[in-house]
C-alpha cells in the first residue's frame, strides 16, 4: 500500500514511527506492506518511489526536522504538486487543524480525492467546515474517507457505530472529548489546584491545542461533537449551531462541592435532533462520563442496543497512530492493497 504523508508534525512523525515498529506485525497478522513514498509539510517534500526505508524514517522522525531539512528533500510549497504526481493509493492528512477556515487541510484532502487517492485524516477542521462537501467528493470520486483519528483520540467510536452498531438508530450523543479540560477539572478538584497552574501542566504534557482557549471555552469539544453529529446523526450540523460555553468560570470549591454531592463536574458535548450543546454538567460519580484525567469518554443512545459507552485516551501521538493504523488496516482489506 503505497502512502503519502502530509504533516510531520507529532502525528505524522508518531505514526511513522509506529509503521516501523509495527512493519513485521502489520505483514504477518494483517498481510498488509505500507510504504511511505513521500512525506511533505509546508516547506517541502521528500519522495521515494520504493518507499523510503524504515530505519531512515524513523531516524527521521526523531530528528525532529521539517521535510525541507531531510536529506535528499526538494524544498518549496509543493504539497498540492506532491499529492497530486506522486502514484499512491492513500493520503493520510495529518497538519495541524484550524477550526474555522478548514485550511490547509481541506484543500489537501479535496486534492487528493480529485487525484483518485483514498484519504485518512485526523485533522478536525476540513471535518467541521466541510463535512457534506468532503463525503460527497468522495463519494462522486469513488475513494473511501476515513477520519476515526479526528474525535477522541484513540477511541474508536465512529468507526464502531457505522460498523459494528450498524443496525441501530443513533438517537443521542453525549461525550467528554477534551483531554485538557478534563485534566484540568480532575486536577482542580483533587488538589484544589488553581486554574492557570493546572493549565501549563496540560500545555507541558503536549494535551492543549496552542492556543489553549479553544480547549478552556468549548470550541474544541464542539469541533468534535459537530464531527460526531455528522457522522452518526445524519445531520449537516455547523460550528455555529452550537451552544458553548467553556470551563473559565468552575471553581475548585464548586467542583468539592459538586464532590460531596456525589457529582463530578464534566466539559460535556451532547447532541440530539434539534440541539448541539457544550456545557460544565454534573455526571454522578461512577457513571460512564464520570471519567479522570485526560482521559475521554463517549456515550450513545441508541434504538435497539440501548446505551453503550466507550472510555479512552483522547489524544497523544501513539494512541492517535491506533486510529490511524485501525482506519489504513480497514482500508487494506476493503480495497485489498
Ligand atoms: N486539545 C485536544 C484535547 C487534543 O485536549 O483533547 C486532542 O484533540
Amino acid at each position: 500500500m503505497r502512502l503519502i504523508l502530509v504533516g510531520f508534525g507529532n502525528l505524522g512523525r508518531g505514526l511513522g514511527i509506529t509503521l516501523a515498529e509495527k512493519q513485521e506485525f502489520l505483514k504477518k497478522r494483517q498481510g498488509l506492506v505500507p510504504k511511505v513514498v513521500a512525506i511533505v509539510d509546508e516547506t517541502g517534500a521528500l519522495v521515494n518511489d520504493d518507499g523510503i526505508p524504515s530505519a531512515k524514517f524513523v531516524a527521521m522522525a526523531r530528528s525532529g526536522k521539517k521535510v525541507e531539512k531531510l536529506a535528499g528533500a526538494k524544498k518549496g510549497e509543493i504539497v498540492h504538486d506532491t499529492i497530486e504526481k506522486v502514484a499512491a493509493d492513500v493520503v493520510l492528512e495529518l497538519t495541524p487543524t484550524n477550526i474555522k477556515t478548514g485550511e490547509p487541510g481541506l484543500g489537501h484532502i479535496k486534492t487528493a480525492m480529485k487525484s483518485n487517492k483514498h484519504v485518512i485524516t485526523s485533522n478536525k477542521g476540513p471535518l467541521v467546515v466541510a463535512f457534506k462537501e468532503l463525503d460527497a467528493l468522495a463519494k462522486s470520486q469513488g475513494v473511501e474517507f476515513r477520519y476515526s483519528a479526528s474525535v477522541g483520540g484513540a477511541i474508536p467510536v465512529i468507526e464502531l457505530a457505522r460498523k459494528l452498531l450498524a443496525g441501530n438508530e443513533v438517537q443521542e450523543i453525549k461525550g467528554v472529548l477534551n483531554g485538557t479540560t478534563n485534566y484540568i477539572l480532575t486536577r482542580m478538584g483533587e488538589e484544589g489546584a488553581p486554574f492557570d497552574m493546572v493549565l501549563k501542566e496540560a500545555q507541558e504534557l503536549g494535551m492543549a491545542e496552542k492556543d489553549p482557549s479553544l480547549d478552556i471555552d468549548g470550541f474544541d469539544t464542539a469541533a468534535k461533537l459537530v464531527i460526531l453529529t455528522n457522522s452518526l446523526l445524519a445531520i449537516n450540523a455547523k460550528l455555529k449551531d452550537v451552544k458553548i460555553a467553556g470551563i473559565r468560570k468552575i471553581t475548585p470549591e464548586a467542583i468539592k462541592l459538586a464532590r460531596d454531592a456525589g457529582q463530578a463536574i464534566k466539559l460535556v458535548g451532547a447532541a440530539k435532533k434539534g440541539m448541539l450543546e457544550v456545557s460544565p454538567k454534573m455526571v454522578p460519580l461512577g457513571q460512564p462520563l464520570a471519567v479522570s484525567g485526560s482521559l475521554n469518554a463517549v456515550t450513545l443512545k441508541l434504538d435497539l442496543a440501548r446505551e453503550i459507552s466507550i472510555t479512552g485516551f483522547g489524544a497523544g501521538p501513539k494512541e492517535t497512530s491506533s486510529s490511524l493504523l485501525g482506519d489504513l488496516i480497514d482500508l487494506h482489506r476493503t480495497l485489498g492493497c
